[in-house]
């Protein structure tokens, strides 16, 4: 048996690793093909070498672009690379164009794709994640499923019982594999002059929200206002595309309450959102790992395919008006934080390769 994972983009890396991990664990025969969607440093090679994970066998390099012309260059050089390496399984994680465009060359070979992280619907087809992961649970072969919710979604789609397999999300694995590491590691919080408990961690790039001026000043103010009523300051490491947006719009934030920094590594980050007051976000990793850390969080949009974080109560539905803001940060910073975790046992990759293995 031979396995591609196909990668592309930070959170496939992320939750990835624990697959790659339990792969190599079991020595069965694999690559990596990473796509290069992601290519700087700090959304790249920093997770590879930190989760040390194997370098990727092929790397498509196919950098920023419009989305057709993302998608269609990692479309041809997926479909090369497997020509020549002819796998039996193809894995995949989440949502984004590198996963589209490889599940799609991989099922017009013939070769079998299993999607990880399967079935998550916003219902929000404006959104290209929307999209991509329609399409990819569409024509997959094996559904991995964090959730009972996400497999009653599959089933009412029509997708055939048979193919459904409820494993739980590698994210808690990725969690629970690094959090103890991440405590050993020099204090991010002490470097950037924050305490413990006493800050808010923002993180904000989706494409809906930083691609426009009004949307994305409209939460900034929101998040300023937030951070000055709970007297708060807040840590934003700027996602590239958010960067670029900033500058482009001339918004850099400017209350005092309000740390840029660069977008830290996974080790630095899980110290961040463990020790965060409270999480605003954008971001769909960053919703799971808030609840499965135990620390609220301000979901700034105005729909989830994560609902499970706010049916235990761990999230909130903020959107992008500020007042609407600052009030829901206000009740979340009132919540108590026992909530169950909703998203797995951490074994998720183990059960995703066996699985696999049976299926050989
Ligand atoms: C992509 C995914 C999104 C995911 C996010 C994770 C799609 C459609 N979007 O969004 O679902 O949540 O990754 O972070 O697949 N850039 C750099 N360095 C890089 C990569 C990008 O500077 O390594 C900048 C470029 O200016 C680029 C912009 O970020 O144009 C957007 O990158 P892109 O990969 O198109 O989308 P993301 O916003 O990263
Ligand atoms: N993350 C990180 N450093 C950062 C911001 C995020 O390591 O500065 C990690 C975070 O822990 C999570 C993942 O990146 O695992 C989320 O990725 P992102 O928000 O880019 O994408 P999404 O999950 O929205 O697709």
């Amino acid at each position: 048996m031979k396995i591609a994972v196909i990668l592309g983009t930070r959170p496939e890396i992320i939750k990835m690793s624990p697959v790659i991990r339990e792969l190599g664990k079991r020595q069965i025969e694999f690559f990596i093909l990473h796509t290069g969607q992601h290519y700087s440093y700090n959304l790249d090679r920093v997770f590879i070498e930190q989760l040390n994970l194997p370098p990727a066998r092929h790397n498509l390099e196919v950098g920023s672009a419009s989305h057709a012309e993302q998608t269609g260059k990692i479309l041809a050089g997926v479909e090369k690379v497997l020509q020549q390496e002819c796998p039996d399984i193809v894995l995949v994680e989440g949502d984004t164009n590198s996963t589209l465009a490889a599940a799609l060359a991989s099922v017009k070979l013939n070769i079998r794709v299993g999607h990880i992280e399967a079935g998550l619907r916003s219902y929000d087809r404006t959104m290209p994640e929307e999209i991509n992961r329609v399409l990819v649970d569409h024509c997959a072969d094996f559904l991995f499923i964090p959730t009972e919710k996400s497999k009653a979604i599959l089933r009412k789609e029509g997708i055939d019982e048979d193919k459904l397999y409820v494993t739980g999300n590698t994210v808690v694995d990725a969690v629970k594999q690094n959090l103890k590491i991440s405590k050993s590691k020099v204090s991010v919080i002490d470097k950037l002059g924050v305490q413990y408990k006493k800050y808010l961690l923002m993180t904000i790039h989706r494409q809906e929200n930083v691609d426009y001026r009004a949307r994305f000043a409209s939460i900034l103010e929101g998040v300023i206002k937030t951070s000055t009523t709970l007297d708060l300051p807040v840590i934003y490491p700027v996602h590239p595309r958010a960067r670029k947006m900033m500058t482009e719009f001339r918004l850099r934030p400017r209350s005092r309450q309000i740390i840029l920094t660069e977008p830290v590594d996974f080790l630095e980050f899980l110290q961040l959102e463990s020790n965060a007051r409270m999480i605003l976000t954008d971001s769909g990793g960053v919703q799971e790992e808030a609840c499965i850390l135990g620390v609220p969080c301000v979901t700034l949009r105005d729909n989830t395919e994560r609902p499970e974080t706010i049916d235990v109560g761990a999230n909130t539905l903020a959107g992008t008006v500020p007042d609407k803001i600052v009030e829901c940060s206000k009740i979340m910073m009132e919540r108590e934080t026992g909530w169950n975790n909703p998203f797995g046992d951490g074994k998720a990759a183990v059960r995703i390769i066996d699985i696999v293995e049976g299926k050989a």
